[in-house]
């Protein structure tokens, strides 16, 4: 196997206050088949052996199932393979000697903590204001008791794949949130289980992305092409109709 090297031009930044700079890093022998984030973990041993701080960056999963990998790889959230993550994203996809830039997502909602890590709560706090759905469900009904069109069930799935890892604002440049957001509530709006609070969902869950900070859509469709889970933007048209119906009783 032949193994590669690249010089790393990685974001870093002490602390919210603390000016940020782009650090420049020799990396030698690194596997094709390395993830990116293992590529970092590489980097980070040596760091550490040469007593450098290392390089603060979100993980989790791994898997491209939580969203916490937010990584902005040479310009493009998540890097320039669609329906990717940065975990996801192996270093076989960059040409061995390349110059890899690393930063974290930006947008005012989005507050530096250090390095590449960013404080995303702003999207907790919109999922907190749409509040649990509170029917009351009895004892669990037979799973077939309650039909459910199959074009309604692969809409609210398809929106259900969000990972609210905030690719979508990181790309956009009013850093909108509205895919995110409309994902949200496309999820839910589609299922009956979902409607009996549709309105006031919807209603708290955008009242509170304004108040977070986050730009309007215009149409610009950098998000869909960021996503790593291929989100359409019909959510954002579903997100305005939703809206429209939340404030006409
Ligand atoms: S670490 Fe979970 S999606 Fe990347």
């Amino acid at each position: 196997m032949n193994l590669r090297n690249y010089t790393l031009k990685i974001w870093r930044q002490k602390d919210k206050f603390s000016p940020s700079y782009l650090d420049t890093i020799q990396v030698k022998d690194i596997s094709p088949d390395m993830s990116l984030l293992e590529m970092l973990d590489v980097v980070n041993n040596h760091l550490i052996t040469i007593n450098k701080e290392p390089i603060a960056f979100e993980s989790d999963c791994r898997e491209g199932i939580c969203g916490a990998c937010s990584i902005v790889i040479n310009g493009i959230p998540h890097g320039k393979e669609r329906g990717t993550t940065a975990c996801q994203l192996h270093m076989r996809h960059f040409e061995d000697g390349e110059t890899i830039t690393l930063e974290p997502w930006r947008a005012e909602a989005f507050i530096p903590i250090k390095d590449l890590v960013v404080d995303r709560t702003a999207f907790d706090r919109i999922q907190q204001a749409g509040g649990y759905i509170s029917v009351n469900t009895g004892s669990a009904p037979d799973a077939h008791s309650m039909l459910i069109h199959k074009n309604a069930a692969d809409e609210a799935f398809d929106a259900a794949a969000c990972i609210g890892c905030g690719a979508c604002v990181a790309a956009c440049k009013n850093a909108s949130a509205m895919l995110f957001v409309g994902a949200k509530i496309s999820q839910l709006a589609h299922l009956p289980q979902g409607d009996p609070e549709r309105k006031r969902r919807t209603n708290a869950m955008v009242m509170q992305m304004e108040k977070e900070g986050f730009g309007s859509c215009s149409n610009t469709l950098e998000c869909e092409a960021v996503c790593p889970k291929e989100i359409s933007t019909k959510v954002i048209a579903e997100l305005n109709w939703e809206f429209i119906r939340s404030i006409n009783n």
